[in-house]
């Protein structure tokens, strides 16, 4: 038996499932009444978007590096964002993940999707409230 968190590596998942898991959680997003519309006003080009979304998964999850794009500054320049939002994308994170039937990967992402969207919003909400300065 293995008690330790999975660490990413080539190991706990292969490419196909990474774009599985990209391709079936975005098909939920479009379909969401809040979270579709904040996608479809700011992603003209879909097949890029996933690509790039494929990328940042590989890179969490096996430890590849070919993503190069800048998550943080995109989403503070986002309208609008709440943290209710952040539960809802969380849910619909968590509800692909739960489908792959692999329990290490779904691990994995789920505590690195926890752990994103914190910080994201930490900096979002902070941005808007500033605490400091
Ligand atoms: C309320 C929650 C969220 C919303 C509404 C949201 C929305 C968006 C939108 C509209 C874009 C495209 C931005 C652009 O290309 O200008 C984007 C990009 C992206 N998002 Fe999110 N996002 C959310 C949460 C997250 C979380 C929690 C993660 C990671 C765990 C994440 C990962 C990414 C990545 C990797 C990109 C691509 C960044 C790039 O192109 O450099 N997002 N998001």
């Amino acid at each position: 038996m293995n008690d330790e968190a999975p660490r990413p590596g080539p190991e706990l998942c292969s490419e196909a499932e990474v774009e599985q898991l990209v391709r079936r959680f975005y098909a939920r997003m479009r379909a969401d009444a809040l979270l579709g519309p904040i996608f479809e006003s700011h992603v003209h080009d879909w097949e890029p978007h996933i690509t790039q979304l494929v990328d940042f998964w590989s890179a969490m999850l096996r430890g590849t590096r070919r993503f190069a794009g800048a998550p943080m500054p995109k989403h503070l320049a986002l309208p609008g964002l709440e943290w209710p939002l952040f539960e809802r994308w969380l849910g619909l994170f968590t509800q692909t993940t739960a489908e792959l039937g692999n329990p290490a990967m779904q691990q994995l992402a789920d505590a690195s999707a926890q752990r994103v969207a914190t910080a994201i919003w930490g900096r979002y909400s902070n941005q808007r409230f500033p605490l400091f300065g």
